[in-house]
């Protein structure tokens, strides 16, 4: 298809506003009277509540309530998103006296102002009986869980492990790792009449809709949740957390609006986490280099109550062509929160291991990772053997070794080093499926021929304002500047979750089909008798430059407009994949997340990528800096070549820390995370980052949607990490496999 806007470089509308100051967050919105709210979080790990006084904190001026859990009043908990739910737990806070995990909220004060508010809570005097707990992922007691559902098996990979002439077989570690967004977890909730008016950044303006309906059994059109511009989702924004439905509570009791501030002190236990893993690899290979088989065990730490799993074994077992496999997802309970969803929720732990196992595998064999990896491409799922939509693992490393010099590598570890420096190229394949919730949105023209766009889809910072108006802008054959688009109210047509990378591919669908049909309904009136461009063929006219052509005449688009029989045009389109199980449909209205792909009996659906880096090591003190990452993506049309670039780079951006610094660390002895501050918890700043390139794959997909769009959010992290380890051992010839990698495991190897 040949576009006019889409697929070509578009500044973000909201750009301006962000960079001055002046884009109003959720943070921003302070309704006129409104209280200020601050939790109590539990400093036990695990046991009771056996009181708590609050006469202290009663009397800091300008407290107007403290609640606990035998006064903030009943609410109805929700089963946690994995059961199929609504909530980020299936653990309800202030309902009753247990405590299951330190940082649990055990009171809610409400003050008029934020410093009276914490000043109160730390006045609040809380008796526990406390009990033995265990937060840390090698202190567990008990076996791990075995989740069958997610087991996935094709031949007898035993076998062929046995049987295989090359054999890698390795345990792998990722630790903990907290969300830290540069906007913090803000909820302010305004009772109006019998209505609430929620506000807060959001993933998911209709899941906190029904959720919070249901909980304090309100009809769900009596709910309204707003969440404009968002800065820093990436998962920990998702699913409905309890303290949005705390904060509403306190509120109705107030009878005021009442706003919260989950801050960076608090959201390590209050916000969702990347759960540990521990993994198990086997990789075997016959003597001519083809993967025979392929075993995957993934044990994931998870809350005590919730059997949380991130199926990420889901996306590997799909790399490479290899006749038998068998992956398995298992679970280790401890008493920490329920975790959640950090980008690339799945991919990011489980390909750290495959990808480097791979690697491990190739040097062994005497074969370059590049030309090992594309040895065993496919076509072909393995798992299920339906062909994929389109595949471009190839490409993407031949445009990605080109634009990174890998040419110039040579193989032997340690063989790059200059006079100052240990030097390491490493590579590893990254991936992400492709997955399309329905959608709906509603386009408007009105008289001056500009078009308007709502729908209940969510700016992430992605720039999804932006490519929505694109995508009118392309079938109405307006600018940008012509099109404003409004996203994040739960009163517009539901569109899905921002989650998975669906939203371009499933909003942008409906948004297409929406401005399909006003173009339609232009054309058809235009072309009508007595019509301004009367006799032309409705199926043959241009939009192009605010103008309408055919049969050798043209009119502006507010003149096509005017003459449609309402001299208005006002359409909602809902979009569904063909081949979407329409069972899933319904439950996308009231909130759940019913996604289609990445595999179906057509198709296995899935974005690929190959990411190099090169990395310098001081030979004396093994700090490790990483100067160069280039990755080269293949996801079909990439409908902003601007924002999308912006969107591979920063998930590259977050590899090198998910590689190199990003680590909760456990007091064992006390169950307690302790580096939780952003001063403690390492991530990467401009020093860490001197080169990152995407490289733009072209790819043409007619399966997965109308735009021919895969989704770009998470795949930029996937690779990241296991093309770093990969390339330390280049750099060493130390094998580390456990992240983050730090300056500790070079030495010790060396010791
Ligand atoms: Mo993303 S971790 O699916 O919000």
């Amino acid at each position: 298809m040949d576009f006019t806007l889409l697929t070509k470089p578009a500044a973000r509308v909201t750009g301006r506003e962000k960079v001055t100051g002046t884009a109003r967050y959720a943070g921003d919105h302070a309704p006129s009277g409104h209280l200020f709210g601050r939790l109590l979080l539990a400093s036990v790990a695990k046991g009771r509540v056996t009181g708590i006084d609050v006469a202290e904190a009663e009397a800091v001026p300008g407290v107007r309530a403290v609640f606990t859990h035998e006064t903030i009043g009943d609410y109805k908990p929700l089963k946690s998103f994995y059961e199929g739910g609504l909530g980020g737990t299936g653990f309800w806070p202030m309902r009753g006296t247990e405590i299951r995990h330190a940082g649990q909220p055990v009171a809610y004060v409400v003050a008029d102002t934020l410093e009276s508010a914490r000043e109160a809570a730390a006045r609040v005097r809380v008796s526990c009986a406390e009990e033995k707990a265990t937060a840390y992922f090698d202190d567990a007691d008990g076996e791990p869980n075995l989740v069958e559902r997610h087991t996935l098996e094709t031949g007898d990979a035993e076998a062929a492990l046995r049987e295989a002439a090359h054999l890698v077989e390795a345990d792998y570690e990722t630790p903990t790792q907290h969300h830290n967004p540069m906007e913090l977890f803000w909820t302010t909730v305004e009772p109006r009449g019998d209505e609430l008016v929620v506000h807060k950044p959001s993933q998911a303006v209709t899941t906190i809709k029904f959720a919070l309906a249901e909980q304090l059994g309100m009809s769900p059109e009596r709910v309204h949740v707003v969440s404009p511009l968002v800065g820093g989702a990436f998962g920990s924004k998702a699913t409905a957390p309890y303290y949005t439905v705390l904060t509403a509570l306190a509120a109705r009791k107030v009878g005021r609006p009442v706003k919260l501030m989950v801050g960076r002190d608090q959201m390590y236990t209050v916000a969702t986490f990347r759960p540990a893993t521990r993994q198990r690899v086997r990789l075997g290979a016959d003597a001519d280099g083809k993967l025979v088989g392929y075993a995957h065990d993934e044990i994931a730490e998870t809350s005590r109550w919730d059997v949380v799993v991130n199926p990420g074994t889901a996306t590997t077992t799909r790399m490479y062509a290899c006749p038998a496999i068998k992956a398995r997802e298992l679970t280790q309970g401890l008493d920490v929160p329920t975790p959640g969803f950090m980008r690339a929720p799945n991919e990011v732990p489980p390909m750290f291991a495959l990808e480097s196992a791979m690697d491990e595998l190739a040097w062994k064999l005497g074969r370059d990772p590049v030309e090992f990896r594309l040895a065993n491409d496919t076509q072909d799922d393995p798992i299920t053997g339906v062909p994929f939509s389109s595949r471009s693992l190839k490409e993407c490393f031949q445009r990605g070794a080109e634009a990174f010099g890998w040419a110039d590598r040579t193989p032997e570890p340690g063989s790059m080093a200059t006079e100052d420096e240990l030097v390491g190229w490493g590579c590893a394949t990254a991936c992400y499926p492709t997955m399309m919730a329905p959608a709906s949105a509603r386009l408007r023209i009105g008289p001056s021929g500009d078009a308007e766009v709502e729908l209940a889809a969510h700016d992430v910072g992605t720039g999804a304002t932006t490519v929505m108006a694109m995508i009118a802008g392309e079938r109405l054959g307006l600018p940008v500047g012509r099109v404003s688009a409004r996203l994040g109210r739960s009163e517009f047509p539901v569109s899905p979750i921002a989650g998975g990378s669906v939203t371009t591919a499933s909003a942008g669908s409906a948004v297409w089909k929406a401005a399909g049909e006003a173009r339609d309904a232009i054309a058809e009136a235009v072309t009508a008798e007595g019509g301004p461009l009367a006799g032309a063929d409705p199926g043959a006219l241009s939009f192009a430059d605010g103008q309408v052509t055919g049969g050798g005449k043209s009119v502006p688009l507010a003149e096509a407009v005017g003459a449609t029989r309402t001299g208005r045009i006002e359409v909602t389109a809902d979009w569904a994949h063909p081949d979407i199980d329409p069972n899933k449909i319904p439950a996308l209205y009231k909130g759940s997340f019913g996604v289609m792909g990445p595999v179906n009996d057509r198709h296995a659906m899935y974005a690929f990528g190959a990411e190099f880096v090169e990395v310098r090591i001081n030979p004396r003190t093994k700090s490790i800096r990483v100067p160069r990452v280039v990755g080269a993506f293949a996801a079909g049309n990439i409908l902003n070549e601007k924002a999308g670039r912006s969107q591979l780079t920063g998930g590259m951006v977050w590899g090198v820390g998910s590689a190199l610094h990003e680590m909760t660390e456990t007091d064992r002895s006390r169950a307690r995370w302790v580096n939780r501050n952003i001063a403690e918890y390492l991530v990467p700043v401009n020093a860490d980052i001197p080169s990152v390139e995407a490289v733009i794959v072209p790819e043409t997909d007619d399966y997965v949607n109308p735009l021919g769009a895969k989704g770009i959010g998470e795949i930029g992290i996937v690779g990241t990490a296991a093309a770093i380890a990969n390339a330390v051992w280049h750099a060493t010839g130390v094998r580390v496999r456990r992240t983050p990698i730090r300056m500790e495991d070079l030495l010790r190897a060396e010791a």
